[in-house]
Protein backbone atom coordinates (compact mmCIF):
# COMPACT_ATOMS: atom_id res chain seq x y z
CA UNK A 1 0.00 0.00 0.00
CA UNK A 2 1.30 3.48 -1.10
CA UNK A 3 -2.12 4.45 0.58
CA UNK A 4 -0.98 6.78 3.56
CA UNK A 5 -4.75 6.29 4.80
CA UNK A 6 -3.11 2.67 6.19
CA UNK A 7 -0.73 4.53 7.74
CA UNK A 8 -2.76 6.81 9.90
CA UNK A 9 -5.45 3.92 10.82
CA UNK A 10 -2.25 1.16 12.21
CA UNK A 11 -1.10 4.37 14.46
CA UNK A 12 -4.70 5.25 15.60
CA UNK A 13 -4.43 1.16 17.09
CA UNK A 14 -3.66 0.74 20.44
CA UNK A 15 -1.38 -1.92 21.33
CA UNK A 16 -1.72 -3.16 25.25
CA UNK A 17 0.54 -5.60 26.15
CA UNK A 18 -0.13 -8.73 27.95
CA UNK A 19 -3.97 -8.35 27.25
CA UNK A 20 -6.08 -10.28 28.40
CA UNK A 21 -3.28 -13.17 29.24
CA UNK A 22 0.63 -12.48 29.64
CA UNK A 23 2.32 -12.60 26.46
CA UNK A 24 -0.59 -11.49 24.19
CA UNK A 25 -0.16 -7.77 22.54
CA UNK A 26 -3.64 -6.65 22.46
CA UNK A 27 -4.87 -4.92 19.08
CA UNK A 28 -6.96 -2.65 20.76
CA UNK A 29 -9.43 -0.98 18.16
CA UNK A 30 -11.50 1.19 20.32
CA UNK A 31 -8.70 4.07 19.33
CA UNK A 32 -9.44 3.86 16.11
CA UNK A 33 -13.05 4.25 16.52
CA UNK A 34 -11.94 7.56 18.95
CA UNK A 35 -10.62 9.11 15.69
CA UNK A 36 -12.95 9.84 13.46
CA UNK A 37 -10.32 10.73 10.59
CA UNK A 38 -8.97 6.87 10.81
CA UNK A 39 -12.00 5.51 11.29
CA UNK A 40 -13.87 6.73 8.18
CA UNK A 41 -10.59 5.88 6.27
CA UNK A 42 -11.48 2.04 7.18
CA UNK A 43 -14.66 2.23 5.99
CA UNK A 44 -13.88 3.97 2.84
CA UNK A 45 -11.26 1.93 1.56
CA UNK A 46 -13.78 -1.51 2.16
CA UNK A 47 -16.24 0.56 0.49
CA UNK A 48 -13.88 1.57 -2.37
CA UNK A 49 -13.22 -2.36 -2.41
CA UNK A 50 -16.67 -3.57 -2.63
CA UNK A 51 -19.04 -1.05 -3.66
CA UNK A 52 -19.33 -2.84 -7.59
CA UNK A 53 -19.00 -6.35 -6.32
CA UNK A 54 -22.94 -7.09 -6.47
CA UNK A 55 -22.39 -8.13 -2.63
CA UNK A 56 -25.84 -8.59 -1.57
CA UNK A 57 -25.02 -9.73 2.30
CA UNK A 58 -22.37 -8.02 4.84
CA UNK A 59 -21.81 -10.94 7.46
CA UNK A 60 -20.01 -9.48 10.82
CA UNK A 61 -18.35 -11.93 13.27
CA UNK A 62 -19.77 -11.05 17.00
CA UNK A 63 -17.82 -9.04 18.53
CA UNK A 64 -16.24 -6.63 16.20
CA UNK A 65 -17.36 -6.93 13.04
CA UNK A 66 -20.14 -5.95 14.83
CA UNK A 67 -18.63 -2.36 14.36
CA UNK A 68 -16.89 -2.38 11.13
CA UNK A 69 -19.66 -4.67 8.96
CA UNK A 70 -22.66 -2.63 9.23
CA UNK A 71 -21.17 0.96 7.94
CA UNK A 72 -20.03 -0.92 5.31
CA UNK A 73 -23.31 -3.08 4.31
CA UNK A 74 -25.16 0.16 4.48
CA UNK A 75 -22.61 1.70 1.91
CA UNK A 76 -22.62 -0.50 -0.73
CA UNK A 77 -26.27 -1.20 -0.36
CA UNK A 78 -26.24 -4.80 1.29
CA UNK A 79 -28.35 -6.31 4.22
CA UNK A 80 -26.06 -6.85 7.35
CA UNK A 81 -25.98 -10.73 9.21
CA UNK A 82 -24.40 -10.74 12.23
CA UNK A 83 -22.82 -14.54 13.46
CA UNK A 84 -23.03 -14.86 17.18
CA UNK A 85 -21.54 -16.66 19.97
CA UNK A 86 -23.77 -19.05 21.11
CA UNK A 87 -26.95 -19.05 22.42
CA UNK A 88 -27.32 -15.19 21.29
CA UNK A 89 -29.99 -15.34 18.43
CA UNK A 90 -33.51 -16.19 19.11
CA UNK A 91 -34.56 -17.88 16.10
CA UNK A 92 -33.68 -21.31 14.35
CA UNK A 93 -29.94 -21.17 14.10
CA UNK A 94 -27.38 -23.59 11.96
CA UNK A 95 -23.62 -23.31 14.07
CA UNK A 96 -19.84 -24.25 13.35
CA UNK A 97 -17.16 -25.28 15.98
CA UNK A 98 -13.85 -24.22 15.91
CA UNK A 99 -10.75 -24.55 17.52
CA UNK A 100 -8.94 -22.38 20.25
CA UNK A 101 -5.96 -22.54 22.28
CA UNK A 102 -7.60 -23.81 24.50
CA UNK A 103 -11.40 -25.92 23.85
CA UNK A 104 -13.65 -24.41 21.31
CA UNK A 105 -15.83 -21.88 20.42
CA UNK A 106 -18.99 -21.34 18.40
CA UNK A 107 -20.61 -19.09 15.85
CA UNK A 108 -24.05 -19.05 15.36
CA UNK A 109 -26.38 -17.67 12.16
CA UNK A 110 -30.05 -17.28 11.59
CA UNK A 111 -31.33 -19.82 9.37
CA UNK A 112 -33.13 -18.06 6.43
CA UNK A 113 -30.87 -14.65 6.68
CA UNK A 114 -29.06 -15.46 3.66
CA UNK A 115 -30.42 -17.55 0.63
CA UNK A 116 -28.53 -19.73 -1.33
CA UNK A 117 -26.76 -17.78 -4.24
CA UNK A 118 -26.38 -14.71 -2.38
CA UNK A 119 -22.49 -12.99 -2.59
CA UNK A 120 -21.18 -12.57 0.78
CA UNK A 121 -18.35 -10.05 2.11
CA UNK A 122 -17.42 -11.60 5.77
CA UNK A 123 -16.25 -8.75 7.93
CA UNK A 124 -14.50 -8.91 11.34
CA UNK A 125 -11.34 -6.70 13.20
CA UNK A 126 -8.78 -9.70 12.94
CA UNK A 127 -7.58 -12.59 11.44
CA UNK A 128 -4.96 -14.72 13.44
CA UNK A 129 -4.97 -18.44 13.35
CA UNK A 130 -8.10 -18.07 11.00
CA UNK A 131 -10.32 -20.25 13.11
CA UNK A 132 -13.11 -17.81 13.65
CA UNK A 133 -12.77 -16.65 9.99
CA UNK A 134 -13.13 -20.37 8.63
CA UNK A 135 -16.10 -21.29 10.70
CA UNK A 136 -17.61 -18.33 9.16
CA UNK A 137 -17.11 -19.40 6.07
CA UNK A 138 -17.95 -22.98 6.67
CA UNK A 139 -21.67 -21.37 7.96
CA UNK A 140 -22.50 -19.19 4.68
CA UNK A 141 -21.20 -22.09 2.53
CA UNK A 142 -23.70 -24.41 4.45
CA UNK A 143 -26.36 -22.29 3.18
CA UNK A 144 -25.39 -22.38 -0.29
CA UNK A 145 -24.05 -19.18 -0.23
CA UNK A 146 -20.72 -17.62 -2.04
CA UNK A 147 -18.23 -16.42 0.33
CA UNK A 148 -16.55 -13.06 -2.23
CA UNK A 149 -13.96 -12.26 0.59
CA UNK A 150 -12.89 -11.75 3.46
CA UNK A 151 -12.01 -8.00 5.20
CA UNK A 152 -10.24 -7.13 8.37
CA UNK A 153 -8.86 -4.43 9.84
CA UNK A 154 -5.95 -6.11 11.36
CA UNK A 155 -3.86 -9.37 9.97
CA UNK A 156 -0.67 -11.00 10.22
CA UNK A 157 2.24 -10.10 7.34
CA UNK A 158 1.61 -14.04 6.72
CA UNK A 159 -2.36 -13.21 5.79
CA UNK A 160 -1.53 -10.28 3.94
CA UNK A 161 -1.19 -10.31 -0.34
CA UNK A 162 -2.53 -13.72 -1.76
CA UNK A 163 -3.72 -15.46 1.45
CA UNK A 164 -6.84 -17.74 1.55
CA UNK A 165 -8.50 -19.29 3.62
CA UNK A 166 -10.49 -22.40 2.61
CA UNK A 167 -9.75 -21.17 -0.92
CA UNK A 168 -11.71 -17.41 0.23
CA UNK A 169 -9.64 -14.47 -0.71
CA UNK A 170 -8.33 -12.26 2.48
CA UNK A 171 -8.08 -8.58 2.40
CA UNK A 172 -6.52 -6.76 5.20
CA UNK A 173 -5.60 -3.73 6.03
CA UNK A 174 -2.65 -3.20 8.31
CA UNK A 175 -0.43 -5.87 10.51
CA UNK A 176 -0.02 -6.00 14.37
CA UNK A 177 2.28 -3.59 15.78
C1 LIG B 1 -10.89 -12.17 18.21
C2 LIG B 1 -11.04 -11.37 16.93
C3 LIG B 1 -11.46 -12.39 15.93
C4 LIG B 1 -10.74 -13.65 16.41
C5 LIG B 1 -9.54 -13.91 15.52
O1 LIG B 1 -12.14 -12.35 18.79
O2 LIG B 1 -11.97 -10.30 17.06
O3 LIG B 1 -12.88 -12.60 15.93
O4 LIG B 1 -10.31 -13.41 17.76
O5 LIG B 1 -8.80 -15.03 15.95
P1 LIG B 1 -8.51 -16.30 15.05
O6 LIG B 1 -8.15 -15.82 13.64
O7 LIG B 1 -7.34 -16.99 15.70
O8 LIG B 1 -9.73 -17.16 15.04
P2 LIG B 1 -12.31 -13.06 20.22
O9 LIG B 1 -12.20 -14.55 20.05
O10 LIG B 1 -11.35 -12.40 21.17
O11 LIG B 1 -13.83 -12.78 20.63
P3 LIG B 1 -14.62 -11.40 20.94
O12 LIG B 1 -14.66 -10.63 19.64
O13 LIG B 1 -15.99 -11.87 21.33
O14 LIG B 1 -13.89 -10.67 22.02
Amino acid sequence: HGDPRIKAISDAIRVVPHFPKPGIMFQDITTLLLDQKAFKYTIDIFVDRYRDKKISVVAGVEARGFIFGPPIALAIGAKFVPLRKPKKLPGEVISEAYVLEYGTDCLEMHVGAVQPGESVLIVDDLVATGGTLSAAIRLLERVGAEVVECACVIGLPQVKGNWRLNGVPMYVLVEPR
